[in-house]
């Protein structure tokens, strides 16, 4: 192999891996979003109690109900009214969580909530923290197991007043419940129910779980694509995601159908809603914390190709005048210009300052300073003509207002594609900048399309890969696993990502987040359950790709006139000028054992030690799980390195990240 350290190419783009987040999978509410407490507003339209359940055998306990007599607010008009004629410890409702509730021993959670002591003696209420036990069936009440954390709230008054108590348990449960009981009999209204660990990231009170964004953290990601994925669109337009909606008071968020909501088979209950706890200042915020550029991706008027047609009509190449700082609501009609609009907003609110109603917002919400947002993504996974027609004056009217803002256009799912199709070609007029393709397929394509972007136009729009992920079974299907076959065909693909590096700027393995009692799709990069964590394979190979991704592409070359992936060795190479180091990467998708010699062409000065990171298996099924959650995980060694002809021998089926200190 020859690395050809005298004739570098491209510069690797500074942001070049990055992560892409979709509510799928119970990846916000139930995960990164860690409240425990489902619906705790009451507000789901049509399924007002979804999480919630009436203690049974609770003779006492007359009517539980939602009511909008005098509610908290405008947008938070349901509630929940407990009434019973006598005193009971069972009058009251329980909360199941997320697929149960994790909380830790010793941990901290805020519980808090609005209550108004109605007509009786209703003298206080009673919150219970245990364990779930044997779910109930029929008319057999559940069961419930150990108590974990008790209080008792007191001071009741006719009038809504929020209360806090802070629950420590004292054992750790993967699956608690949440208990409310009256203290005497009369009526007792509640609303905003929530038990929110203290333990989050950066301690924030409206902050995420720690451990999962410790390791979107240690993957050094050079942006956050978010909110999707095809919850941008939702089902129908009116199930579209609305950024505006999602800002502002937690507590005044209205909870929307996710577009994922019981999907598959094996779903046993229609219970996925998006509570916008987790929010697009909340994705700002993150993108911040790990250091990753933000990159919203904006509806561009359509709904959910897969779904319906649903198309907002273009009636005009303007943008709408200037909005209100207001957001829309779900049975509106939106032409294009709405969508336009929501867009420019969007900019406002994240870089606008103090004086602009957005910017305002951005302030009032505690970060006076610009969120430094330099990209948008106008749709998601959209293509053929209904989507040029949008697409054109939606970036016209973005470019005519923000100039500086980088447009990420949309091509669609790509295996089969062909690179310069008709609307491919359109958006290389355009002079798109970067077009966004999606490629789910057999492990066995990745390895052949390591070559996809060899003779892609160096000039002219760029290439992001923006979601991506093996599949051992069929595109989606639920028996997909992380298969370490999965993830080493992705690092075979990714060897010609980074060859390509000036052609390729983004690329973000797709799903990044599932609960492992809760999912829709596999395979996905990281899967949790409500305490632990673990990365795939795959995301190990995203994370070597990333902590490594240097600063220049170095040209590889094969033996003579071999071909990337020839003989199954794949190869690629960066100079890091910030550690002075050549890296090369190579991938060994065979059964054997090979040794194989590096030759740093023109190399000026070399260090005596190099450092291997090596990911492998024998066994191409092999899988990460929560209990063996480093089963394929890097190992690091450090070798000899003697002269300009670095000799390694790369384990059977493996993934290896050569770091050699050497001038260029
Ligand atoms: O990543 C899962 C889905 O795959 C995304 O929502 C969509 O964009 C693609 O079809």
């Amino acid at each position: 192999i020859t690395v050809q350290v005298n004739k570098p190419g491209a510069p690797v783009s500074p942001i070049m891996y990055g992560l892409f987040f979709e509510d799928i999978n119970f990846a916000a509410d139930g995960g990164l979003y860690p409240e425990l407490v489902k619906n705790k507003s009451f507000e789901i339209q049509g399924q007002h109690f979804i999480g919630w359940n009436a203690l049974l055998g609770a003779a006492a306990l007359q009517t539980y109900t939602v009511t909008t007599d005098r509610p908290l607010s405008a947008t938070n008009n349901h509630f929940a009214r407990l009434t019973a004629a006598q005193a009971s410890p069972n009058a009251g409702i329980v909360n199941e969580g997320f697929r149960g509730m994790g909380v830790k021993q010793g941990a901290e959670y805020t519980f808090s909530v609005y209550l108004r002591r109605g007509p009786g003696n209703v003298s206080g209420l009673n919150v219970t923290l245990e364990e779930q036990g044997r779910p109930g069936s029929g008319p057999v009440a559940a069961t419930a197991g150990r108590v974990l954390a008790q209080a008792q709230i007191g001071g009741l008054t006719p009038e809504w007043k929020k209360y806090t108590v802070v629950l420590k348990p004292t054992a750790t449960a993967a699956k608690a419940q949440l208990k409310l009981t009256m203290e005497g009999a009369g009526t007792l209204d509640l609303d905003v129910v929530s038990l929110f660990p203290k333990d989050t990231w950066n301690k924030r009170e409206n902050g995420l779980r720690p451990d999962l964004v410790q390791l979107f953290k240690d993957m050094q990601p050079g942006f956050l694509r978010f909110p999707g994925g095809c919850i941008v669109e939702g089902r129908t337009l009116s199930e579209r995601y609305q950024w505006k909606e999602t800002i502002g008071d937690v507590a005044a968020r209205v909870p929307l159908i996710n577009r994922w909501n019981m999907e598959f088979k094996h779903r046993s209950t229609p219970d996925y809603y998006q509570s916008f706890g987790l929010g697009f200042f909340e994705y700002f915020q993150l993108s911040e914390d790990i250091g990753a550029e933000p990159v919203p991706i904006l509806n561009v008027g359509m709904a959910c190709q897969f779904n319906s047609s649903e198309l907002a009509p273009v009636t005009s190449t303007a943008a709408a005048g200037p909005s209100a700082p207001e957001a829309h609501s779900h049975d509106d009609d939106p032409t294009l210009e709405t969508f336009i609009q929501d867009a420019l907003d969007l900019v406002e609110f994240a870089n606008g300052p103090a004086s602009s109603p957005w910017g305002a917002k951005r302030v009032a919400m505690g970060h006076p300073a610009p969120f430094n947002l330099k990209y948008i993504g106008i749709g998601n996974e959209q293509w053929g003509p209904q989507y040029l027609e949008r697409y054109e004056p939606f970036m016209k009217a973005v470019k005519a207002k923000y100039p500086n803002i980088n447009i990420v256009s949309s091509a669609g799912p790509a295996p089969d594609g062909d690179l310069f199709d008709k609307a491919t070609k359109r958006l290389r007029e355009l002079k798109a900048e970067v077009i966004d393709e999606h490629y789910y397929a057999s492990p066995e394509w990745f390895r052949k399309n390591a070559g996809r972007y060899d003779n892609y136009p160096t000039t002219g729009s760029k290439i992001f890969a923006g979601e991506y992920a093996a599949q051992t079974v069929a595109i989606g299907s639920p028996d997909n696993k992380n298969s370490w076959d999965t993830a080493i065909s992705e690092a075979a693909f990714m060897t010609g990502l980074e060859r390509n590096a000036d052609k390729v700027t983004m690329a973000s393995y797709a799903p990044m987040l599932a609960h492992v009692d809760a999912w829709q799709w596999t395979p996905n990069m990281i899967w949790f359950d409500n305490l632990r964590s673990y990365g795939t394979p795959n995301y190990y190979v995203q994370k070597l790709f990333s902590l490594n991704k240097g600063t220049t592409m170095l040209p590889v070359q094969l033996s003579a006139g071999a071909r990337n992936g020839q003989d199954n060795l794949f190869s690629s190479a960066v100079a890091d000028d910030k550690t002075g180091d050549i890296v090369v990467k190579l991938v060994n998708y065979s059964a054997e054992a090979r040794p194989v010699t590096v030759a740093l062409q023109g190399v000026k000065k070399l260090g005596k030690t190099g450092k291997a990171t090596v990911l492998s298996s024998p066994d191409l099924n092999a899988v990460n799980s929560l209990d063996q959650p480093l089963n394929i995980a890097p190992q690091e060694a450090s070798f000899k390195v003697s002269s300009s002809n670095v000799t390694y021998t790369l384990a059977p089926n493996s993934f290896t990240v050569l770091r050699i200190p050497g001038k260029r």
